[in-house]
């Protein structure tokens, strides 16, 4: 069995948690974590101990079944409100990704479909609409990966920024799909890794998913990617995403609209990978997209073991939008979807 045939989200067994791996123990633990409570599934989708856009979208999807069960009320009406009140509750846990909002949507708005019946067959409905939200990702992901693997060679060198990996998702993950298939079928990649700053899931959690794969995998700081794809060392960027606007826009971990601008100079594709359940129609472009901005502590502090910077401000976008010129493809698994990205993506929509 691969490292990537198990799940990063699940159900428990006696339907009552929610089980993901905490992320930020990682690498250096693996420490599954159960939640039960709206609070805890609250806390660990805010404090990235679950985190990628298809992940906390599959995590929401479980966490709308198990908290419903907590939900005693045997009116219907009463029922569903209870239920729409923890739906915005978890929606308010990280604003960029459209997948955190998008599937707790489907839940209720599967839920509301049924509101003739019991709050029992409610539950049961949401139930199965959680396991379609997480079966989907697993099948998209190995789509999304065998469209990638037309747009590189053996031998390539692939940049990458965050994680996009099973971590963040279901099985091979989006942007580092492509380089596990490729592995399993033979093709050997050269990953440069960026290391992500200040949350470092690109050092923490790429090299480490890489390097469990056996994949050869280098850890650069962001700020030498100039330098690697100077040197000719790289011949595609790959990267994950949380949304993606109408105009091809696309929002993903704060730097990658960097890489996306170096690969342009040094004339270097790049691509951007994700499920057709990032596309989020309603926004034009990426001035539409919510950012979030966390705490600087997670600058200053975080991962030193004394502060790395008096104590002066920080700003701390966690993402940026990378402009819809910069990219060369955007691959979901309906294909690959080329400039005009407003025509392209809408297509791809469709299938
Ligand atoms: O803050 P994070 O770690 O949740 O940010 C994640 C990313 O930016 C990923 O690249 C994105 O969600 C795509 S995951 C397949």
């Amino acid at each position: 069995m691969e490292y990537y045939d198990t799940d990063s989200v699940r159900l428990s067994d006696d339907e009552n948690s929610v089980i993901i791996i905490d992320q930020t123990l990682l690498p250096n633990r693996t420490k599954l974590l159960y939640l039960s409570s709206a609070e805890e599934i609250f806390e660990a989708i805010s404090s990235l101990r679950v985190r990628g856009a298809p992940a906390i979208g599959i995590c929401a999807g479980y966490a709308m079944y198990v908290i419903s069960r907590r939900i005693s009320s045997s009116d219907t009406e009463e029922f569903l409100d209870k239920l729409s009140q923890v739906g915005e509750y978890f929606s308010s846990a990280r604003p960029t990704a459209v997948n955190l909002s998008a599937a707790i949507g489907r839940c209720l708005s599967a839920a509301r479909e049924h509101k003739n019946g019991s709050a029992a067959e409610i539950r049961e409905i949401l139930k199965q609409t959680a396991l379609n939200i997480h079966l989907e990702d697993i099948h998209m992901c190995l789509k999304i990966s065998e469209y990638g693997l037309t747009l590189v060679k053996d031998g390539d060198g692939i940049l990458t920024h965050c994680n996009a990996g099973p971590l963040a998702t279901s099985r091979y993950g989006t942007g580092l799909g492509t380089i596990f298939l490729g592995s399993e079928r033979g093709l050997k990649f050269r990953v440069y890794a960026d290391e992500t700053r200040p949350l470092l899931q690109g050092a923490r959690l790429t090299a480490y998913e890489l390097d469990k794969a056996g994949i050869d995998v280098t850890l650069i700081c962001d700020n030498m990617a100039s330098f690697v794809m100077n040197e000719g060392l790289i011949q595609a960027v790959f990267t994950g995403c949380d949304r993606v606007a109408a105009n091809g826009d696309t929002a993903n971990k704060i730097g990658t609209s960097g890489a996306a601008i170096l690969a342009k100079h040094y004339g270097i594709p790049f691509y951007v990978f994700c499920p057709s359940t990032t596309i989020d129609l309603s926004c034009r472009s990426g001035k539409d997209i919510p950012i979030e901005f966390r705490d600087g502590s997670e600058i200053r502090t975080m991962f030193f073991s004394s502060p790395s910077a008096p104590e002066v401000k920080c700003l701390n976008p966690a993402f940026d939008v990378t402009d819809h010129s910069l990219i060369t493809a955007i691959v979901t698994e309906n294909g690959i979807c080329l400039p005009p990205f407003e025509k392209s993506l809408r297509g791809s929509l469709k299938k």
